[in-house]
């Protein structure tokens, strides 16, 4: 199997991933809740799993490393523990289910949403973003790389809009985190979501939010934390504020091996490495007869998630084809990014998404351009 779907999780993962999931589920105990050997040493796997994420994403501060279940919680608990009725949000069309999904919940609640369009690439123009906040504006939601068509925002220049108009920045980087560069602080992001499974080479079961000091956010669920037990209410202080119930201490230390793995071999060489081969693959794909790219043509201004139609064929056929007959592991529909698929001009059909990770090859990428060049044949 040719597995092409790293933008729904990455795999494979480094090996030791799974030798540190196993090392934890055998020591068994639970981190932060009791004094003994198993629980102290559970605890200090956290910690080393928070400092790796901390270190990766520029943060100075592990505690402001906050663990979730997924990307999807850490998006939750962003926009809803900050945004209330009153307030408004600027948010895009090329946004995941993931925060389209809340800010609705949200509109109905009271809150103001704009979306700010996109060009035909899915590009979101900053100034767009400043043009549309308002004095009431609460928080900038922004997905770093669109998870349809790889396009890669300017979240730089969206962040000193953010700072010089006093609003929150929160950055969905679902496909970036461990992909691309990220330095939290030098792009003002005051609150970055991203899945574990993902970029950053954990198990499913597994997200983070970073929470940076201008943002007050309040907790989605409330409960046990080790802390502060003689309270009625949250602890104030991070990550236990925002981490109610027991963690999975498991799947976070398989995050902490995937994030270990990309601090060692950094994240400047693994964007090097996806760049040259997206500098391959991308001339080659274009190549294929009748074959529609969605996003960049080039390697700049994009992550390797290459959306694709072949004209005149379902996308369902062509990815059930790519399974069936040559081994080719894809995504094909809307991507739960129904709006992306309206900017980029492939809604209502979706595409067929192949999405590229750290330990893809020429071979593969060679191996899914020939399989195109025959589906396009037939
Ligand atoms: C851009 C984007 N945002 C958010 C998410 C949600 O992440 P998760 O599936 O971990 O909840 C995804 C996952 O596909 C995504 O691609």
């Amino acid at each position: 199997m040719i597995y092409l779907d790293n933008a729904a999780s990455s795999h494979p993962k480094p090996p030791g991933v799974a030798r540190a999931v196993a090392d934890a589920l055998a020591l068994g105990a639970n981190p932060g809740r009791s004094g003994h050997g198993p629980a102290l040493e559970a605890a200090r796997v956290i910690l080393d799993a928070r400092s790796a994420v901390a270190e990766l994403l520029g943060c100075g501060d592990p505690a402001r490393i906050v663990f979730t279940a997924n990307g999807t919680h850490a998006l939750n608990l962003a926009l809803k523990g900050v945004v209330g009725p009153g307030d408004h949000v600027v948010s895009t069309v090329m946004e995941h289910n993931s925060v389209l999904r809340p800010l609705a919940s949200l509109e109905r609640a009271g809150v103001a949403i704009t979306l700010v369009g996109a060009d035909p690439d899915g590009r979101v123009d900053p100034a767009g973003v400043a043009a549309a906040l308002r004095p009431e504006t609460r928080l900038v939601a922004l997905c770093h790389a669109s998870n349809v068509s790889g396009t890669l925002q300017d979240a730089a220049a969206v962040g000193r809009v953010c700072r010089d108009r006093g609003v929150l920045l929160l950055l969905d980087a679902a496909q970036t985190a461990g992909v691309v560069p990220i330095d939290v602080e030098a792009l003002g992001v005051d609150l970055l979501a991203a899945p574990g499974h993902k970029g950053l080479l954990g198990p499913q079961g597994t997200g983070v939010l970073y929470v940076g000091p201008r943002a007050r956010i309040r907790p989605l669920l409330e409960g046990g934390t080790g802390v502060r037990s003689e309270q009625r209410t949250m602890p104030d202080e991070l990550p236990e504020a925002l981490e109610a119930g027991t963690l999975n201490t498991p799947g976070i230390a398989g995050l902490g091996a995937g994030v270990r793995y990309l601090l060692d071999r950094g994240v400047d060489a693994v964007r090097a490495a996806e760049r040259e081969l997206l500098a391959h693959a991308l001339p080659r794909l274009l190549e294929v007869p009748g074959l529609v790219l969605y996003g960049p043509r080039g390697a700049d201004g994009r992550v390797a998630v290459l959306s694709f139609n072949l004209a005149g064929r379902d996308g369902a056929h062509v990815g059930f084809a790519l399974d069936e007959a040559y081994g080719i592991a894809v995504r094909v529909g809307l991507h739960c990014a129904p709006d992306a698929h309206k900017a980029l001009g492939s809604f209502p059909a979706g595409s067929v998404r192949a999405s590229l990770g750290p330990f893809s090859t020429v071979a593969d990428a060679d191996a899914l351009v020939r399989a195109l060049r025959e589906l396009s044949s037939l």
